[in-house]
């Protein structure tokens, strides 16, 4: 077994086995349904790509609610074991467990493996119906800071002792008198989580040969946070990767406007004005960098303009771990019907492969899904958009992409 295991050490190249262990759960909600579809979609792709001398040998993993019925635990232990031994996981979507111990699942998966970085592609495949006038101008990476900020989860209600003890400290240290029915919640970003964010954002637009990083923040308001973000952003840029990367300011002073080659330029927007951007001017953007609330909300945003939740890939990386999951949640007012769109799974499947080095394997289910939206043969999502759509159920659009896989 040992040979199956994929190895992925801090500063060390991966191995990857030519027939790897991947642990998935399969998620609550439309959760199995679409990991159904997803499934059969990658494991044709990689057959047809690497003709039996590549295979994936998944390994289903309990969580979410089938195994809290089942074990009475949502994560139980042999589920992180089996993540910590294999490296890369996938999962659909889990549902927030209502009164339970842990806060929220993915949360807690991500603050268990420090998958520090959470990575949303936003990308526009022809054909797929969008709000926007030319949404074949967006192709950008959202780097997300997966660990504190709004994920730290501190927080106090209203009326509790603590609130009123931290309303307290507030007015002895800054002399201003909140309101005493305030609830209190703590935002905190630290210069490490940070930088090593920025870096790794910086580090994929160079692999990538994207033109550039775009560091996300609010820092006109709060200063110590999200423009400290701004500020180890500009730092870490050149500490690290000086030879490759100019600010923006630079390029304008010192170049005119004319980037030099093989250099990135490392700019920051403001959270408000980067939404107003994304949509007048997207060809401007590449890889954005942001801490976590600011990102959960242009991840979204940007999913809509390129068609929606149901093609929203995501990726959530440590130093030794990575969970690949769908954007989307679990959609419980359609599960279970066959309608939802197994899109964003195949896609994350793909971001997997991409990321194991399966690249050819990735390419050809995004062109079979390419091909087959191009049909007009979609689920429900997407058809209630597009002229003439054919509507699949969630299974049948599953079948057609595998019939797309050439
Ligand atoms: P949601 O993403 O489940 O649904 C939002 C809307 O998008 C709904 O109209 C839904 O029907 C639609 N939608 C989502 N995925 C779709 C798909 N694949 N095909 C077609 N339509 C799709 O978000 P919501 O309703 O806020 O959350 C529901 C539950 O999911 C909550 O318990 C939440 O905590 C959880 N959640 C889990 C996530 C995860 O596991 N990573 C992420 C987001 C939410």
């Amino acid at each position: 077994m040992a040979d199956n295991i994929i190895q992925f050490k801090k500063n060390e190249n991966m191995i990857i086995p030519d027939e790897p262990v991947i642990p998935y759960i399969k998620g609550d909600g439309i959760g199995p349904e679409i990991w159904d579809a997803a499934q059969k979609v990658v494991n044709k792709s990689i057959i047809f790509t690497y003709n039996g001398k590549k295979n994936i040998q998944w390994l289903e993993i309990p969580g979410g609610e089938k195994s809290y019925k089942a074990t009475g635990e949502y994560l139980p232990q042999e589920s992180i074991d089996a993540i910590k031994k294999y490296s890369i996981a996938v999962k659909g979507p889990l549902a927030t467990p209502v009164g339970g111990g842990i806060r929220s699942l993915n949360v807690h998966l991500r603050q268990t493996f420090d998958l520090y970085a959470n990575i949303r592609p936003i990308e526009y495949i022809d054909f797929v119906p969008s709000p926007m006038k030319h949404p074949e101008k967006i192709k950008m990476v959202i780097f997300r800071e997966n660990t504190e900020d709004v994920y730290s989860g501190i927080e106090w209600e209203a009326g509790t002792k603590e609130a009123s003890e931290i309303i307290s400290f507030i007015r002895k240290k800054t002399g201003k008198a909140l309101p005493k029915d305030s609830g209190i919640g703590i935002k905190p970003i630290s210069e490490g989580n940070s930088k090593r964010l920025v870096a790794r954002a910086i580090s994929y637009a160079i692999e990538k040969k994207l033109s550039s990083v775009t560091l996300m923040h609010k820092g006109n308001i709060m200063k110590y946070t999200e423009g400290a973000f701004r500020k180890w952003g500009y730092e870490i840029a050149k500490e690290l990767f000086n030879e490759n990367t100019i600010t923006e300011k630079d390029l304008i002073e010192q170049y005119q406007g004319n980037c030099p080659e093989n250099k990135i330029i490392i700019k920051d927007r403001i959270a408000d004005m980067l939404f107003q951007d994304v949509l007048i001017k997207p060809e401007e953007y590449h890889v954005i960098a942001a801490p976590n609330l600011n990102g959960d909300y242009l991840s979204d945003a940007l999913a809509a303009q390129v068609g929606g939740l149901g093609l929203a890939p995501g990726a959530n990386l440590g130093y030794e771990n990575a969970i690949f999951e769908p954007v989307h949640g679990t959609a419980p007012s359609i599960a279970g019907k066959n309608l939802a769109n197994p899109g964003s799974l195949i896609l994350t499947c793909a971001m997997m492969l991409d990321f194991i080095g399966w690249v050819d394997s990735a390419q050809k289910i995004r062109s079979a899904i390419q091909h087959t939206i191009k049909n007009k043969t979609v689920t429900e999502d997407l058809a209630m958009q597009m002229k003439g759509a054919k509507k699949l159920g969630c299974k049948e659009f599953a079948d057609a992409i595998i019939a797309n896989i050439k």
